[in-house]
Parts: structure tokens; C-alpha cells; sequence
């Protein structure tokens, strides 16, 4: 398993390249299954998990031209297989498949993903999204099994919580229901908008995404597309604390402020500056850093997947912060690892009391889940001496090149291969 060593200490400066964003990219490639045309996805970042998803496709019969940013994937020879446990389990968003096969092919049988390691990460609300457009819905051997031999029918779906990934679910499966459906309480991430910018591009009849209230057209004809893939304001978020950690200065390019005022608004109170330049967002930081408290929420709220990295920011802030977790239950895995590099923090249920301006000093972490583990690529690049961080896969699932981006602002770090 390879490992990334770090030399604390060095002020990053320079310019980094915002890849195509991975949560936005795993819908859209369970997405080409819907249509028997090809779709073609640009801006497709080159990490793991869209590897994966791209190898699901393929296994339900799905062809993929790939090339490093983009690929075109023609379901036209598509069929409903089951998917099964090792390929959900290694990757919870495999789950997305289960919309587009029932909704093309009237039935699909997806492995329940189970536990993993941010929480119990239950799929209630994708089951019952389905139900409500007439799918039968049964457990067997650990697998959903739907079906819906006469089709879909067009309803109102109220989702008890904004669920992203329920949320996509429903607008999948809603494009090939007959009439119209309502989503409401719908998640309005910048992702799920992006994913009813593909289905529309790919044919559907889709508004409202990115708001609570979405309305799909069900029945449309499908066409063959071409799609852009939005920024990852997830890694965009991430150099900016790369940048505010070490007193540095990054051009974010391609970043979107406007899928990020949250985050902007909290490096602002932690005194961070942060303006919009010609190619994305500049973020710079020369006074000292201020503690400042976080809760995370659903869109637009401040993202949990950058809750770990604004962890390890302010364990280096001078004063004590709040960071509060109400997504995920379980997502404080980063917090034992960051006390091992010397960060004082005190954990109690779903909320994190982070007393500042600790002397970080290197040593061995490993963590189990992608930002975790980005949080400790960050703590390390403000400790002392040598920071080892372990199974870097976890980091290779949603950062291009982290290592190389790292270093080319100017970071010591290197990839060491097993
Ligand atoms: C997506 C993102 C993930 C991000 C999360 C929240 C992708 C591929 N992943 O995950 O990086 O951290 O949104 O922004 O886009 N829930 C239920 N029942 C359900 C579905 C969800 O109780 O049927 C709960 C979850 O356990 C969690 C909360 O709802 O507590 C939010 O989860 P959800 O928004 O669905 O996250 P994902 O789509 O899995």
C-alpha cells in the first residue's frame, strides 16, 4: 500500500487546477444507463472511485471510451444484472445504479450497501422514493430487489430529510416514469442540479434542481449528449485550507465561489482572505489564524466533507473552536489520528471542542476514510518533521494527484510506492 511522506513547514504558493467534481461524476455515469445513447462526460476526474464506477457500467453491459478527462459511455447493449455485495461495499455510490436499471429495464437487483465507516448510512429514503413511483420493493439475501414490469408512475415525493444521494435516486427513476413528479425537501447540492443538467442534455425534462422543489416530465425521448462536469468545490475547499494552514497563497483555478460562500464565509472568520480572480478563487492568509466554529449541514449549508480538513485548521488557530458534525453520526474517525500529530481535542457525541494553537509535530497516521485522511496530509504539512500517512488509496479514491498538486505549490511531500 503506498504512503505519503511530508516535511512540514513550507508556505504553499502557486496555482492549482480544480478537477471535475467526483460527486458529481458518480451520479452522471449511472446515469448513461437510462438512455440507449451515448453520453459523453468532460471533465471527468481522474480518481478511483470513477474508475469503479465506470468498471459498474461496463459490468451491466455499458461501453466506455475513456480518455484522461472524459468518457463516453454508449448503454445502448445495456441489461439489468445483479450488483452485487463486494461492489457496493467497496463503494457506497454504486447504489446509484438501481434507479436507472429499474426505471429502463423494469427491474434491478442492487446489494444493500451495510455500514461503513462513517456511519450506518441507511437507504430508507432511496427504497421508498421508488415505492412511491409504483416499484415493488423486496429484501432478499441482503439485496434490494425492485420492480416495476408496467412501468413507473409519475408522483409527489416528500423526502423526510434533503438526502443527496435519495434525492438523485428519485429524479433518475422519475425521468421514465409516466407524468409528472414532484420532489420536495429535494437536496440542493450544486451536484444534484449538475445531474439534472446531464438528464436534461440527455434528453429528460427536468427543473428546479438545486432547490428544495424539483419537477421532472417523465416519458421523454432520449438523445444522445455531451455534459461538462461542474467543479469539485470539495477540493477546491481543501487547497483553500491547504493555503490558510501553511500562511501561503493558492490560486484555486476553476473554483466556484458560488458553490462555496459557506466555506468562504468561515475561512473569512478564521482570517483568511479569499476574492474571486480571473481563473477561480485566490486564497491567501499573512495574519495569524482566528478559531472559528462550524456546523455541518446539507447545501447550503457548510459541507461535511470538508468538516476534517477545517479540523486540522483550527487545531493551528489561536483559540478554541465548535465544530459540530449533524450529517454523518460517526465521522470523527481524523480526530485520534490529528492527537497523535499533537492536536488538542476534546470529543463528546456529534461535537468536536478543538483548543488551538497546538505545536503539531510529525509522526504515522493512517485514517479510514477519504477526507480524514486529507486532513492528515494538511496537519502534516504544519508539523514538525516527518508526518508518514498510510493507505493512501483512501486519498486516490477523490484527489487527482494530490502529491503532485501539493508539490508543485511548493509542499514536501512524496508518494512512497509498497
Ligand atoms: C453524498 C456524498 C457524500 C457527502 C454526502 C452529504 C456522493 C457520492 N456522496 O453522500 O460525499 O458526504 O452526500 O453531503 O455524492 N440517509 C438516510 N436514508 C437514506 C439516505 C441517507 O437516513 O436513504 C442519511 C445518511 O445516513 C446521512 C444523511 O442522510 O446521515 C445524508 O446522506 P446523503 O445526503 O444521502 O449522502 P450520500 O448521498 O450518501
Amino acid at each position: 500500500m503506498d504512503r505519503l511522506r511530508i516535511v512540514g513547514g513550507q508556505r504553499l504558493q502557486g496555482a492549482v487546477t480544480i478537477a471535475g467534481a467526483k460527486n458529481a461524476a458518480l451520479p452522471q455515469i449511472a446515469a448513461a444507463l437510462l438512455s440507449p445513447y451515448p453520453l459523453a462526460i468532460a471533465n471527468l476526474p481522474a480518481v478511483t472511485d470513477v474508475e469503479n464506477m465506470l468498471g459498474v457500467v461496463e459490468l451491466h453491459g455499458a461501453k466506455v471510451e475513456r480518455s484522461p478527462h472524459a468518457a463516453t459511455i454508449d448503454a445502448g447493449e445495456a441489461v439489468s444484472k445483479e450488483t452485487s455485495y463486494d461492489t457496493v461495499r467497496r463503494m457506497r455510490a454504486t447504489l446509484l445504479v438501481l434507479a436507472p436499471l429499474l426505471a429502463r429495464f423494469g427491474h434491478a437487483r442492487v446489494s444493500m450497501p451495510g455500514g461503513c465507516a462513517i456511519g450506518a448510512r441507511p437507504v430508507d429514503m432511496h427504497v421508498k422514493a421508488l415505492a412511491a413511483l409504483g416499484a415493488d420493493i423486496a429484501i432478499e439475501s441482503g439485496h434490494i430487489v425492485a420492480s416495476a414490469p408496467q412501468g413507473l408512475t409519475g408522483t409527489r415525493i416528500v423526502l423526510s430529510s434533503p438526502s443527496v444521494g435519495a434525492t438523485e435516486t428519485a429524479m433518475m427513476a422519475a425521468t421514465c416514469a409516466k407524468g409528472e413528479t414532484e420532489i420536495l425537501n429535494a437536496a440542493r447540492e450544486p451536484e444534484v442540479a449538475d445531474l439534472a443538467a446531464c438528464l436534461n442534455a440527455m434528453g429528460a425534462e427536468i427543473e428546479g434542481a438545486g432547490t428544495h422543489r424539483i419537477l421532472i416530465n417523465g416519458g421523454r425521448s432520449w438523445r444522445a449528449a455531451t455534459h461538462t462536469i461542474i467543479p469539485d468545490r470539495i477540493e477546491a475547499g481543501t487547497y483553500a485550507v491547504a493555503a490558510a494552514i501553511t500562511g501561503g497563497q493558492l490560486e484555486l483555478i476553476g473554483a466556484r465561489l458560488e458553490h462555496m460562500a459557506s466555506v468562504v464565509q468561515l475561512l473569512e472568520v478564521a482570517g483568511v482572505s479569499v476574492w474571486p480572480g480571473d481563473r477561480g478563487l485566490m486564497v491567501s492568509r499573512d495574519g495569524p489564524l482566528r478559531a472559528a466554529d462550524l456546523t455541518t449541514e446539507p447545501y447550503p449549508g457548510f459541507p461535511t466533507d470538508l468538516q476534517a480538513q477545517f479540523m486540522a485548521l483550527m487545531c493551528c488557530a489561536e483559540g478554541a473552536a465548535l465544530l459540530r458534525e449533524t450529517v454523518f453520526e460517526n465521522r470523527f474517525m481524523h480526530v485520534p489520528e490529528l492527537m497523535r500529530l499533537g492536536a488538542n481535542i476534546t470529543l463528546q457525541g456529534t461535537t468536536a471542542l478543538v483548543r488551538g494553537g497546538a505545536s503539531l509535530k510529525g509522526a504515522q497516521v493512517m485514517a479510514t476514510d477519504l477526507r480524514a485522511s486529507v486532513s492528515l496530509v494538511l496537519a502534516g504539512l504544519v508539523s514538525e518533521g516527518e508526518t508518514i500517512v498510510n493507505r493512501v488509496y483512501h486519498l486516490d479514491r477523490g484527489y487527482e494527484q494530490l502529491d503532485r498538486k501539493l508539490r508543485m505549490c511548493g509542499a514536501e511531500i512524496e508518494r512512497i510506492s509498497a
